[in-house]
């Protein structure tokens, strides 16, 4: 019997190209996200079993979890690949943008894992993987409500990966770089080591699929660089944000 995966966030960008990745080595894939032509578009050219949801719906996000272990048995694998970004102005900490970040990138995940460990408890097994972000290593300048749910969502899975070991459901955290997607198209400052979304789908695939490792993160200079920074001393630390935050836009 075919491995199934679902993957929030599966209609573009990095959950497109896992999605692919996961469909070309021979997994039956459920895809959710909010728009449902990507999500259609990739069932006609790679098979995926769409399943529109946004995940700021508890209900809803309940209900799909139930379809898809009806309608395909089991889930092996979920990716949490869903996000919403922003830039924001330094200094300023709007409420409503916060909050919306915070909760589809954070508590949209909270929904999911509710009801997905629940179902993997029944199965007697499973794998849950976060996409985080390398921004979550540490307070970024000019992404106070990204970084830090990304951050609190490092936290959450390494949390997880401790206390659902028992129950056979193995917890990951997945810390891209900078990929080229709708995403950073909006990014108005420079991104060091910018990368193909094709190339962190294979990435992230052959690093779920071939290794048991906690975190899988890339590029490995760029993470080794982000995770040096996060050693330094904080007098260092914040006299190198400040050089950052004053660096000219593109
Ligand atoms: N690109 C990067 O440089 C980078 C680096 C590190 C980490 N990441 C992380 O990688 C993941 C994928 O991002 P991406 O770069 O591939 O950008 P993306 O193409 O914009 O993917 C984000 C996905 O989230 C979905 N989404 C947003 N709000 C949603 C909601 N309320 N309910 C359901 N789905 C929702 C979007 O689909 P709909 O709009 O159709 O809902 C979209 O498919 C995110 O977790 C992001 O933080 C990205």
């Amino acid at each position: 019997m075919a491995k199934v995966a679902w993957v929030l966030g599966g209609g573009s960008g990095i959950g497109a190209e896992t999605v692919k990745q996961l469909s070309q080595r021979g997994w039956t894939v459920a895809i959710s996200g909010r728009r449902e032509q990507p999500l259609n578009a990739l069932a006609v050219s790679h098979g995926a079993r769409p399943y529109p949801l946004d995940v700021t719906d508890f209900d809803a996000v309940n209900a799909t979890v139930a379809r898809i272990a009806q309608d395909l048995g089991k889930i092996d694998l979920v990716v949490f690949s869903v996000a919403a970004w922003e830039v924001t102005k330094p200094g300023r900490y709007d409420y409503a943008s916060f909050a919306k970040i915070i909760d589809t990138n954070l508590l949209g995940a909270m929904r999911v894992i509710e009801p997905v460990i629940e179902q993997m408890r029944n199965q007697g097994f499973g794998e849950i993987a976060l996409v985080a972000s390398v921004a979550g290593y540490f307070g970024l300048p000019r992404s106070a409500a990204y970084s830090s749910g990304k951050s609190a969502m490092i936290a959450l899975a390494e949390t997880m990966r401790t206390e659902l070991a028992p129950d056979n459901i193995a917890v990951r955290v997945i810390c891209p770089g900078f990929v080229k997607t709708d995403l950073t198209a909006k990014n108005d400052f420079p991104m060091p080591f910018l990368m193909e979304a094709e190339d962190a789908g294979k990435r992230i695939v052959d690093g779920l699929l071939n290794s048991k490792k906690f975190e899988i993160a890339f590029p490995l200079r760029f993470v080794l660089i982000l995770k040096a920074i996060r050693l330094l001393p904080y007098p260092v630390f914040f006299a190198l944000m400040s050089r950052l935050i004053a660096q000219p836009r593109k």
